[in-house]
């Protein structure tokens, strides 16, 4: 049984991860995150929770070879789920782990959308560090076995309300019944859940002969945007209003937001990734670890609905 610690475990993603490998503890021989002293004082509650729960917490610098070698000798696989700005620290974590004998597997911050889908996905701007952390990876990691899981982008977070500032980039807004599509609206797009995603990861932790040293391509369900809108359209009983963001007008608000460095430049781009058809595959690979039954478009719009309608009442998403 692999003995597996999680970098970034309190991050959007790795808190789907870690979740799931509680879930699965069973079949894991010491699950530990590493994290930092800043993270155990601002998230006090869920790190208590997660110690409750039998994680080890080791406390920490990311940037300390002592620390994580500290770390590390506790464990034969890393996950790691650090965020866009963090992305590059996996390399001296690569290199340590490189050292450390007892280190067999590592997952490096993927979670998304295909960095090397095709040829022009090398020119794309959100995936350059990650396309760093791959290099590194080919050239300097030899006996630590590594596996990127390809998950495309997050249901919860593409079909779902966006803020007035990029709605143009698509959105789906419950209270008001409007929607603004993507492209003619009947682009086939692959998502994954966000339980999913911690599901997909423990399955690659379980299945490793089955995947190591590749990206493996995993989703929960494909749909169009006017699949995804008949659905919310089923679920809320009403007809939306719907406006569409044609691939040449997102295409025009990538360029301008990149131009005038907004921080929303990356969604553009991404999506426009996801309308050209860059979640596609002839098949998609859930089936070589085991994991076939992903939630569907029904359970992800019943519980944004719910988000929203909870967001709407004072709750939280
Ligand atoms: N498919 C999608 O739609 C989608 C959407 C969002 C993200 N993603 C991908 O999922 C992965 C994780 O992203 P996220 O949004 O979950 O990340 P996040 O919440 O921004 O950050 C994740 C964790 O990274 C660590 N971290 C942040 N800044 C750091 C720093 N300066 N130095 C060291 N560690 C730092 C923190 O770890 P601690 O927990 O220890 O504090 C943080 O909780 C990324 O690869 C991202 O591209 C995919």
């Amino acid at each position: 049984m692999a003995s597996v610690l999680v970098f970034g475990a309190t991050g959007i993603a790795g808190i789907y991860i870690i979740n799931a490998l509680v879930a699965a503890k069973s079949s894991f021989a010491r699950l530990g995150i590493f994290t930092s002293q800043t993270t155990v004082d601002n998230k006090a509650e869920l790190i208590q929770r997660l110690k409750g729960e039998g994680v080890h917490v080791h406390v920490g610098d990311v940037g300390s070879d002592e620390d994580v070698l500290a770390a590390y000798k506790e464990y034969d696989t890393v996950v790691n789920a650090a965020g866009r700005n963090a992305i590059l620290s996996q390399i001296g974590l690569l290199r340590l782990a490189e050292q450390s004998p007892q280190i067999k597997r590592f997952l490096p911050s993927e979670y998304g959308t295909d960095i090397e889908y095709s040829p022009a996905s090398a020119n794309e701007k959100p995936h350059q560090l990650k396309l760093m952390v791959r290099a590194y990876i080919k050239e300097h990691v030899k006996r630590v076995q590594c596996t990127y899981v390809v998950t495309g982008p997050y249901a919860e977070m593409a079909l779902t309300r966006m803020p007035p500032a990029v709605e143009a980039a698509g959105s789906f807004d419950v209270h008001g019944k409007n929607a603004v599509l993507l492209g003619s609206g009947n682009e086939s797009v692959s998502y994954t859940t966000m339980s999913d995603l911690g599901r997909f990861v423990v399955a690659t932790l379980l299945h490793p002969e089955a995947v190591s040293d590749r990206a493996i391509k995993v989703n929960s369900f494909t749909a169009t945007a006017h699949e995804v809108l008949a659905e919310f359209e089923k679920r809320t009983g009403a007809k939306w209003s719907v406006s569409y963001t044609s691939l040449e007008e997102l295409k025009k608000f990538e360029k301008e937001a990149w131009e005038s460095e907004k921080p929303f430049a990356t969604v553009y781009t991404l999506r426009r990734i996801w309308t050209e058809g860059g979640t596609l595959y002839k098949e998609r690979e859930n089936a070589l670890v085991d994991c076939e039954d992903g939630e569907t478009l029904a359970t992800l719009v019943e519980r944004v609905v719910q988000a929203q309608t909870d967001e709407r009442a004072g709750g939280h998403l």
